[in-house]
């Protein structure tokens, strides 16, 4: 089966974005591939965070990825921090990266830009990311269109490693969903909907309740024409919510707009659309909120199974290094 491997950072909360952008394509991908998902822990360390939060964020994002349906029994579900051989491997990458590749990726220039001071660890991210991918000789790895670029180099990278001593990583592929995935931000719908959006009204959360989903929607951007169409650039706010509405009915968007005669319909109908698709999700969060030894204890399997994998690579990587092989 061929091996797909993703990662989320556990910061913020899982917005509409996330759900239709990532953790839909993976609650399908489970079933018929040899599946791991990350919770990149890690990765959440290279900007300032609260080390107060993170826990909980993290054991929150494990949590939801349960809620949305993935299943441990399915697929391999764990921290990335809690494998430590990512961290071993990404030495090995680093001395294989280039600082010049590195200083081209356009996340770090944005994330960097405006700030007193960067960390290492933002400038090192996409090795990380690497080590992530490479360490499982992942096939494919599901990431949204701004993570292309970190994924080329992941390629490089074990392209570069593999000539130099060896055959030793396989050569992922990326998996980049077809543009129709992009939710945008309901209050600025031509930027798309991100937790660094500006107005918490332009994000719809999976924990949000229906009222305030209700309320998001109804203040939702559209525009002065009152016909309801499929047009992004020239509807970009109407489009959007026709997208969220087929996204969540499983219609395409042009059959989501069929018999929608205004604006307050299109709302009305996203809007329940939208709260019918998350209230199971957030009464199985809920479930599984009032346990968390339970997710703790998926969580401890599949560091436990994505550790055995991860340390054979790291043991291959090493001797194809030079390293003195381990006899223990
Ligand atoms: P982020 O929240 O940016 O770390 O993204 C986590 C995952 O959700 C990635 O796979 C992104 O591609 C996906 N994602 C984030 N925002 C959106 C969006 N507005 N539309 C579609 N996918 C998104
Ligand atoms: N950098 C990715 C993001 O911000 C998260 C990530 C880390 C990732 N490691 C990964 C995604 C490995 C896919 C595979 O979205």
């Amino acid at each position: 089966m061929k091996r797909v491997l993703s990662g989320i950072q556990p910061t913020g909360g899982v917005h509409l974005g996330n759900y239709f952008g990532a953790f839909r394509n993976w609650v399908s991908d489970q079933h018929d591939t040899d599946a791991f998902f990350c919770i990149v822990d890690l990765h959440a360390l290279t900007v300032d965070h609260d080390p107060a939060q993170l826990a909980r964020t993290t054991l929150e994002m494990a949590t939801m990825f349960l809620a949305v349906g993935l299943d441990p029994s399915a697929c391999t579900l764990f921290v990335q921090s809690h494998v430590l051989q990512h961290t071993a491997l990404t030495w090995l990458l680093e001395c294989t990266a280039s600082f010049g590749e590195l200083s081209r990726m356009t996340q770090f220039k944005d994330k960097g830009k405006g700030r007193e001071s960067v960390s290492a660890g933002l400038f090192t991210y996409p090795v990380l990311m690497a080590a992530d991918i490479l360490a499982y000789d992942t096939d494919s790895v599901p990431v949204g269109h701004d993570q292309k670029q970190h994924l080329e180099l992941a390629r490089n990278i074990a392209i570069r490693f593999n000539g130099r001593y060896g055959d030793t990583f396989k050569v992922p592929q990326p998996d980049i969903p077809k543009v129709g995935a992009r939710i945008m931000d309901l209050q600025d719908p031509t930027s798309k909907m991100s937790k660094s959006s500006k107005s918490e009204q332009g994000l719809i959360y999976l924990l949000d309740d229906p009222a305030t989903i209700e309320k998001k929607i109804k203040r939702a951007v559209t525009d002065a024409e009152p016909e309801v169409r499929f047009d992004p650039e020239s509807k970009p706010g109407v489009s959007n919510l026709l997208t969220l509405l087929a996204a969540a009915t499983d219609k395409t968007p042009d059959d989501a707009a069929k018999g929608l005669v205004n604006y307050g319909s299109l709302k009305h109908s996203a809007a329940e659309a939208i709260i019918e698709m998350v209230r199971p999700i957030q009464e199985r969060y809920r479930q599984l909120s009032a346990d968390t030894s339970e997710v703790s204890r998926l969580l401890a399997n599949g560091a436990q199974k994505a550790s055995e994998i991860a340390e054979a690579t790291v043991r291959r990587a090493g001797d194809a290094v030079g390293l003195l092989p381990k006899s223990f």
